[in-house]
C-alpha cells in the first residue's frame, strides 16, 4: 500500500508517565511536514539516557513532556519526504541524529563545538522545530523524546536531525552509532584528544565507556584502566582494548586513590561514562596534576558536582562531551564506514535482541547489568 502523504497507524512503546513502564500501542504517524523526513524505523539500541530521562529528568520539566515515545538510538529507511527536502529521499538508509547539523548556525561554523543551535530548544522540549510533534496516540499528541523516537515503526524528525549513511550498512548493527558508541568513542578521540602512549581510566563499562575504551585504544593509549563496581564487566572491557580492570567495591580506599597508586601520580585522561556526580569527582581527582584530562559523558541531573579547587588550578582540564563532540550528520556516515571497513567494533556490543513489545524486558537487562546493548528489532 502506497503511504506517502497518509497518516500511518503503527505501534509504537509509549511513556504515558515518568518512572512506569512503557505500554505498546496503536500510533498515528502524521506525513512529514517541509524540510522533514518519516522514517520507517529497522533497529533501535536502548541506551541508558532514556531511562534516566524516565526515571529522573522528564519530571523534573516543565511541562513535563509526557506521553512521550523515548528511544533515540536507532535506524531505517526514508519512508517520505515533506516538501523541500534536498539531502535525501524514499528508499535511503537513514540514522536520525540526537544533535543535527544544519552546517550554517554559528556552532556549525566553530571548529570549537559541535551543539548545532538549529532546532535545540524544541528538540530538548521533545518537539519538533515548529512546537508539535507528527505522533498522536487515543487523540493526544505524544512528545518525541530529543525530537526523534525510535522505539517506534515510524517516526517523522526535522532533515537536519537525520543522516544518510552507506546503502549495504546493517541497519540493526549501525544504529548504535546513533547514539552510545558515537559519544563515548568521540569522548576519547575528539574531546579528550587522548594521547599515543599515554595512561586513561574509563569509569563505567555500558555502551558508552566501552566505546570510550574502544577510543583511547584506536588512539594508542598504553595504559586503559576499566573501572565498574560489576565485576561481570572485567572480561568484555578487554575485547575493547582494556589493559586493567578495577572494581571499586574491592578497595577500601576511594578509587581515586586507587588509581592514583596505580599510576604513579594519576592517570592522563579520565572518562566519567556512568552519569553520577560522585563518580565525576573521583574521575577528576584520578588525574595526575601535570596536565591531567577528565572528560564528562555520563548525563544525569541528580546532585551538585563538588571539586576541590586547587585541584583545577594546579593544572588539570575538566572537559564536557554531548555525542562525542562530532559534528553529526558528517561524522555518522564515516562511522558507519569504518565499522564497515573493520576499523570500529559493533557487534560485540549486541548482547541482546529483542523485538519492540520486549522493551520493558530490555531496561530490566540493562539495570541489573546483564546487558551491554539490548538492539530492538522492530
Ligand atoms: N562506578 C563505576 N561504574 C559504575 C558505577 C560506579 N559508581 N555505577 C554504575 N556503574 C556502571 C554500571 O555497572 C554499568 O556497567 O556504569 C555502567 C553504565 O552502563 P549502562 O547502564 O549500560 O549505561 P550507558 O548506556 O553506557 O550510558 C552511560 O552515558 O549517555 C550517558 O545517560 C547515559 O549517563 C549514562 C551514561
Ligand atoms: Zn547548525
Ligand atoms: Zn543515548
Amino acid at each position: 500500500m502506497e503511504t506517502e502523504g497518509k497518516v500511518i497507524k503503527c505501534k509504537a512503546a509509549v511513556a504515558w508517565e515518568p518512572g512506569k513502564p512503557f505500554s505498546i500501542e496503536e500510533v498515528e504517524v502524521a506525513p512529514p511536514k517541509a524540510h522533514e523526513v518519516r522514517i520507517k524505523i529497522v533497529a533501535s539500541g536502548v541506551c541508558h539516557t532514556d531511562w534516566t530521562f524516565l526515571h529522573e529528568v522528564g519530571k523534573t520539566m516543565n511541562p513535563q513532556p509526557f506521553p512521550v515515545i523515548l528511544g533515540h538510538e536507532g535506524a531505517g529507511v526514508v519512508e517520505s519526504v515533506g516538501p523541500g527536502v534536498t539531502k535525501m529521499s524514499k528508499g535511503d538508509k537513514v540514522i536520525p541524529l540526537v544533535v543535527p547539523q544544519c552546517g550554517q548556525c554559528e556552532r556549525c561554523l566553530s571548529p570549537k563545538t559541535n551543539l548545532c543551535t538549529k532546532n535545540w530548544e524544541m528538540n530538548q522540549k521533545c518537539l519538533l522545530a515548529d512546537g508539535t510533534s507528527r505522533i498522536t496516540c487515543k487523540n493526544q499528541q505524544i512528545y518525541q523524546f530529543i525530537g526523534v523516537s525510535t522505539f517506534s515503526e515510524y517516526t517523522v524528525v526535522p532533515e537536519d536531525n537525520v543522516t544518510k549513511i552507506h546503502p549495504d550498512a546493517p541497519l540493526d548493527k549501525v544504529c548504535l552509532l546513533g547514539c552510545g558508541v558515537s559519544t563515548g568513542y568521540g569522548a576519547a578521540v575528539n574531546t579528550g584528544k587522548v594521547e599515543s602512549g599515554s595512561t586513561c581510566a574509563v569509569f563505567g563499562l555500558g555502551a558508552v565507556g566501552l566505546a570510550a575504551v574502544m577510543g583511547c585504544k584506536a588512539a594508542g593509549a598504553s595504559r586503559i584502566i576499566a573501572v565498574d563496581i560489576n565485576p561481570d564487566k572485567s572480561e568484555i572491557a578487554k575485547t575493547f582494548g582494556a589493559t586493567e580492570f578495577v572494581n571499586p567495591k574491592e578497595h577500601s580506599q576511594p578509587i581515586q586513590e586507587v588509581l592514583r597508586k596505580l599510576t604513579n601520580g594519576g592517570v592522563d585522561f579520565s572518562l566519567e561514562c556512568v552519569g553520577n556526580v560522585g563518580v565525576m569527582r573521583s574521575a577528576v581527582e584520578a588525574c595526575t596534576p601535570a596536565g591531567g584530562v577528565c572528560v564528562m559523558v555520563g548525563w544525569t541531573r541528580m546532585g551538585e558536582l563538588t571539586l576541590v579547587s586547587e585541584d583545577i588550578l594546579l593544572g588539570k582540564t575538566l572537559k564536557g562531551s554531548y555525542f562525542g563532540g562530532w559534528k553529526s550528520a558528517e561524522a555518522v556516515p564515516k562511522l558507519v564506514q569504518d565499522y564497515m571497513s573493520g576499523k570500529l567494533l559493533l557487534d560485540e556490543f549486541v548482547t541482546h535482541r529483542l523485538t519492540l513489545d520486549q522493551v520493558n524486558q530490555a531496561f530490566e537487562l540493562m539495570i541489573t547489568g546483564k546487558s551491554i546493548r539490548t538492539v530492538i528489532n522492530m
